[in-house]
């Protein structure tokens, strides 16, 4: 039976068997393969996307848990890699041989739009589960940090009555800017 679902702000329609993990649906039935493979076991957060703004593992979540949800990949994070982390992500530089940075640009990105200035500590706790084996680390947190900066300059001019904008109205600038959609 056919499961339904939005990927990227598509609907789309998925004759699968149920227990096929969304990875496998993105990558083989629907030809996305910036989302990577790399364990399969939930231990390396290269198949990292977002379902309902939640970054999840791709790898280890069946198709049909996904039906009616909304689902993120980096193909979907920006159209033209103008999101704040892909923008800060190029500026840093921070891949090496970049097969494990769509997965680190997706958890970066579900991260700031929880915390809109993580600290040193909440960058690493967020991205913990996302392994580099070039060792990119300090590159992406500085990255991050970046990223927040850059959503923090075009945030604060918001509101004309003096006041900071509340997190909800951060968040939801950055969902529309792709982050969590
Ligand atoms: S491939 Fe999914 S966590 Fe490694
Ligand atoms: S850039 Fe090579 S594994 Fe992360």
């Amino acid at each position: 039976m056919a499961i339904q679902l939005t990927i990227n702000g598509k609907p789309q329609s998925v004759d699968v068997p149920p227990n096929m993990p969304l990875l496998w649906v993105l990558r083989d039935t629907l030809g996305m393969t910036g989302t990577k493979f790399g364990c399969g076991m939930a231990l390396c957060g290269a198949c990292t996307v977002h379902i309902d703004g939640e970054a999840t593992r791709s790898c280890i979540t069946p198709i049909s848990s996904v039906a009616g949800k909304k689902v993120t990949t980096i193909e979907g994070l920006s159209p033209n890699r103008s999101h704040p982390v892909q923008r800060a992500w190029i500026e840093v530089d921070v891949p090496q041989c970049g097969y494990c940075q769509s997965g680190q640009i997706m958890s970066a990105a579900a991260l700031l739009a929880k915390n809109a200035k993580p600290s040193n500590s909440e960058i690493d706790e967020a991205m913990k589960g996302n392994i580099c084996r070039c060792g990119t680390y300090q590159r992406i947190r500085e990255a991050v940090h970046r990223a927040a900066a850059m959503h923090a300059a075009s945030a604060k001019p918001a509101r004309l009555d003096g006041a900071l904008p509340t997190d909800d109205a951060l968040d939801k600038q950055l969902v529309e800017a792709g982050g969590a959609a």
